[in-house]
């Protein structure tokens, strides 16, 4: 078959690629879709069981640093889109282990871009039609204050906020992690190919993402599997770190739009204006849990357990997304209590896919980590 574009999506067997594949593989029939993952502990061809069989879909295990099997993909594809999503993701492993999120991160963003500019630039129509997306974090640009520690209503949202300040497209990089060091600057590479080579580039920096198939590592999806085993949830400093949550569904309809209608060499803020003190969502996660399990609701307030902090620990992350509302018309179609209880449900009724990922490593892993606290 012909078809209309061939698309490459990088990191497609993780938590967000996951959704990303699914949209493009069901709402375009026409768009050939390879999924490019090298399937690390974080990637789970288990997240795309319903769609693996779709006649679009290929899936390609590599990794993204393999710069010979990135060119013979692109050609082998005539891939005249990127959406790259693969990295790692988790701030508690790059604290461990920055050398790996360096050589991922910066190196294989970096190798998807050479690979990327020689292909397209082979072409006669060279880079007409074509488009890298690149998908980054909010925590690129370091931490805001939190100058109203109890919350306020503002005027730019109608829920609650922590602080006067928002991140813009406009703010300066000032990430602080390894975590999100690697991943400013990956963003400035992607930039830089467009800039230098003309490569038609785009970039967008969401908020916190949550719902189904999150890798457990991460605060939402841990806590549930915590709580229903009725095991310690391991509340780091005070709890009252802020991040603002965005349904994971969601975020992948932005990508889909921007990826569609985004201005070359844009960058679009993603957020979805819910900024919640940790300590705050995490009762609500436990009252969630509770009810769902037919427990007496919030019986299990007392797993929360204190512990060390996170070393360098971002205060507040919030998210102004003006831009991508205005310019392009995207807005969450969720609200906050809505995508959390679906997100517990998915969680609790599929026990299996988590059992599926807790066991074996993932218990050592845990164990040490939590032992270093
Ligand atoms: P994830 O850790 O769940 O998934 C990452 C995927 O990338 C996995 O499938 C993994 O196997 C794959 N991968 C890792 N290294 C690879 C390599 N060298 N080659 C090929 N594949 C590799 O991550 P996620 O939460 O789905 O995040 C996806 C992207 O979105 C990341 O770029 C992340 O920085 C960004 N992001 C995440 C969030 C969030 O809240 N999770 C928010 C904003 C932006
Ligand atoms: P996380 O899900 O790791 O996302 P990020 O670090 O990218 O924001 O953590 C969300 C918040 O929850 C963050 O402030 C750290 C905190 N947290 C805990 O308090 N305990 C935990 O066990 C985890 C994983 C996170």
């Amino acid at each position: 078959m012909n078809y209309k574009r061939n698309l490459l999506i990088t990191g497609g067997a993780g938590f967000i690629g996951s959704h990303v594949v699914r949209l493009f593989v069901t709402k375009y029939p026409d768009y050939r879709i390879i999924n490019l993952d090298k399937l690390t502990y974080a990637g789970n061809l288990a997240n795309l069981k319903d769609i693996e069989a779709s006649p679009n879909y290929l899936f390609v295990k590599a990794d993204i640093c393999d710069f010979e099997k990135i060119q013979e993909l692109l050609a082998q594809y005539r891939v005249d889109g990127i959406i790259h999503l693969a990295a790692e993701s988790h701030v508690d492993r790059s604290i461990k282990d920055p050398f790996t999120f360096a050589r991922t991160n910066v190196m294989g963003t970096l190798t998807l871009l050479q690979a990327a500019k020689l292909y397209w630039e082979s072409l006669p129509e060279g880079y007409e039609g074509k488009r890298f997306y690149h998908i980054s974090t909010d925590e690129v640009y370091g931490a805001l204050e939190l100058t109203k520690p109890n919350g306020i209503k503002s005027d730019i949202s109608a829920h609650e906020v922590y602080g006067d300040e928002f991140f813009r497209e406009t703010t300066k990089y000032n990430p602080h992690s390894p975590y999100s060091a690697s991943k400013a600057s990956s963003d400035h590479f992607v930039r830089a190919f467009h800039d230098t080579y003309g490569m038609p580039t785009i970039v967008t920096n969401c908020s916190n993402n949550y719902g189904p198939y999150q890798f457990p590592e991460k605060l939402i999806p841990l806590f549930i599997n915590n709580i229903r085993h009725r095991k310690p949830l391991p509340v780091y400093g005070k709890g009252e770190n802020v991040r603002d949550w965005l349904y994971v569904v969601d975020h992948a309809r932005a990508i889909d739009l921007i990826f569609h209608k985004g201005k070359i060499a844009e960058t679009y803020n993603i957020g979805g204006f819910n900024e919640w003190k940790n300590i705050d969502i995490i009762k609500v996660v436990i009252r969630t849990v509770d009810r769902l399990l037919g427990r007496k609701e919030g019986e299990d307030l007392d797993l929360i357990t204190y512990v060390t902090d996170r070393k360098g620990h971002d205060l507040r992350y919030a998210i102004d997304s003006t831009k991508l509302k205005t310019e392009l018309g995207w807005e969450p179609s969720l609200q906050f209590e809505e995508g959390i209880e679906l997100t517990v449900k998915w969680y609790l009724e599929n026990q299996a896919w988590m059992d599926n990922i807790t066991s074996g490593e993932y218990e050592k892993y845990y164990e040490e980590m939590y032992r270093n606290r």
